[in-house]
């Protein structure tokens, strides 16, 4: 079979192209609902926790209490860094960005581990707990380092999003805390066939292995018009700094012909639900930090982006005020929302193993046509 020449086959940015099946998450464009395992992700942010919810994406049912007890234990045997790991992350040049030194940090996890290459779902399982668990030590481990400060063992009495806050601060969170990131973790843990669950499934295609697939994800999630935008709308609300500068900074962006960072969606043309979970989360956190004038900034970045564009904020947008009033430095932002989509990663690349088949497009070449070979001389 040729590549295709006709360029009528072409769909730029595979939109609307079904590339895969997935019991995991529904995302239904349409109405702004998002569900797992048919679960509302509302009902889940009230009456669950992180762990519950990876639970459910990767065994396809609400755990026992016995079964959540285990998995939770299984989870959190998973935090420490060996000292061979802390000690590699340790000559990482703090420069680095926080998702490089995760991308780097996932492979790594992979080097040490002996049965890294056997790939099939039990012991995709395995390395999915390892990850899962292992994040957050890895994220907060680099940050402690580039403030010049030692790492925070994990706290094993403490829930997954609790720790994460601890091993940042090394102070035990206040309960509205650990909530705000838990609600965090739990909404962006799955998004259907988003680009880094895409990447990880394409490497997961190949029968390559999970911590392959998951460095694969992570690299994909650091881009701006994906993972990445969360930290860029949050440099955006401290450059605009007051609310009277708001309108002129977005105007000149739209003029410009710029993205505006923490809008748009490729399927949320209406509402992205998880961006309303957030606004009253980021409202309460603000206001508590006093520091209302960024939900002025927001509201006014909003009201121009809808006035002028008619698109409407995504997660991103006001989960940024949330993380950041929890104290990540914003260029730790997408390390965040990567401990929480590991949990979706792992269950993607599961989900693939199971049914696989290599993903393969094809490309639709426009290059010249056959040509010779020009010796030096000859060459202009
Ligand atoms: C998410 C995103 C990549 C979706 O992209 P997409 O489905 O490919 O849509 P496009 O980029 O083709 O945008 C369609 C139109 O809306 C505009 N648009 C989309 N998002 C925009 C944004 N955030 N700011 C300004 N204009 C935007 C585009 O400029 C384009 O306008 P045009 O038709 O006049 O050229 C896009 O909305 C974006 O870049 N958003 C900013 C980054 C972001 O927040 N990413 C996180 C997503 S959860």
């Amino acid at each position: 079979m040729k590549e295709p020449s006709s360029a009528s086959k072409l769909i730029k940015g595979l939109e609307g192209v079904v590339a895969a099946q997935t019991s995991l998450s529904d995302v239904d464009g349409e109405n702004g609902r998002l569900l797992y395992r048919g679960l509302p992700i509302g009902e889940l942010v009230e009456k669950s926790h992180f762990e519950e919810v990876t639970f459910l994406l990767w065994f396809k049912k609400l755990p026992t209490q016995v079964e959540l007890e285990n998995f939770k234990e299984t989870l959190k045997a998973q935090r420490p860094l060996s000292e061979l790991a802390l000690r590699i992350l340790k000559i990482i040049p703090t420069t680095t960005h926080p998702m490089s030194a995760l991308r780097t940090m996932c492979s790594l996890m992979g080097s040490l581990d002996p049965r890294a290459h056997i790939v099939n779902p039990e012991e995709s399982q395995r390395k999915a707990y390892h990850l899962t668990g292992v994040f957050p030590t890895i994220i907060a481990a680099f940050y402690r380092l580039r403030e010049g400060k030692e790492p925070v063992q994990p706290d094993m009495s403490l829930s997954h999003a609790a720790n994460f806050l601890y091993m940042m601060s090394g102070k035990i969170p206040t309960p509205e805390m650990e909530k705000a990131l838990d609600v965090y973790l739990i909404l962006l843990a799955d998004h259907g066939l988003n680009a880094s669950t895409f990447a990880a499934r394409v490497t997961t295609g190949t029968l390559s292995n999970l911590y392959s697939a998951a460095t694969s994800a992570v690299g994909t999630l650091s881009g701006e018009l994906h993972g990445a935008a969360n930290q860029y709308a949050m440099e955006m609300i401290l450059e605009i700094g007051t609310p009277d500068r708001a309108d002129s900074f977005v105007n000149k962006l739209l003029d410009e012909k710029k993205k505006v960072m923490g809008f748009g969606h490729r399927i949320y043309k209406t509402r992205d639900p998880r961006a309303e979970a957030f606004r009253q989360i980021a409202a309460d956190l603000c206001v508590k930090a006093g520091k209302t004038e960024w939900l002025e900034i927001a509201a006014r970045v909003e009201k121009v982006m809808w006035e002028r564009k008619k698109i409407p904020c995504n997660v991103d947008f006001f989960s940024a005020p949330v993380l950041y009033v929890l104290g990540f430095p914003p260029d730790f932002f997408t390390t965040v929302f990567a401990a929480s989509r590991i949990a979706g990663w792992s269950g993607h690349i599961i989900e693939q193993q199971l049914d696989n088949r290599l993903i393969r497009p094809m490309a639709e070449y426009i290059g010249p046509q056959e040509q010779y070979y020009v010796p030096f001389e000859q060459r202009k």
